[in-house]
């Protein structure tokens, strides 16, 4: 199995639809960040589905580190 890739080190700010599922890039190789566009072919890694709870604006990790899979938590500010 492949490691993740950093995509970019800084998260990406999506404004989301109740009960809307979204299927956020694990491996980082996605040209669509921050979700999957099937690039992840050969990796061994999946996306991960992502169902929002309520409109608003959530900020989904772009590094891949992520303790909080899929949204951001900050590790990026350490690498
Ligand atoms: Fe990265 Fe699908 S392209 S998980």
């Amino acid at each position: 199995m492949s490691e993740a890739v950093i995509a970019q080190k800084s998260p990406i700010p999506v404004e989301v639809k109740a009960g809307k599922s979204y299927f956020w890039c694990y491996c980082g190789r996605s040209a669509k960040q921050p979700f999957c566009d099937g690039s992840h072919k050969d990796t061994g890694l999946s996306p991960v589905k992502y169902t929002a709870e309520r409109d608003g604006r959530v900020f989904f990790c772009a590094c891949k580190q992520t303790g909080k899979v899929p949204l951001c938590d900050g590790t990026h500010s350490g690498l």
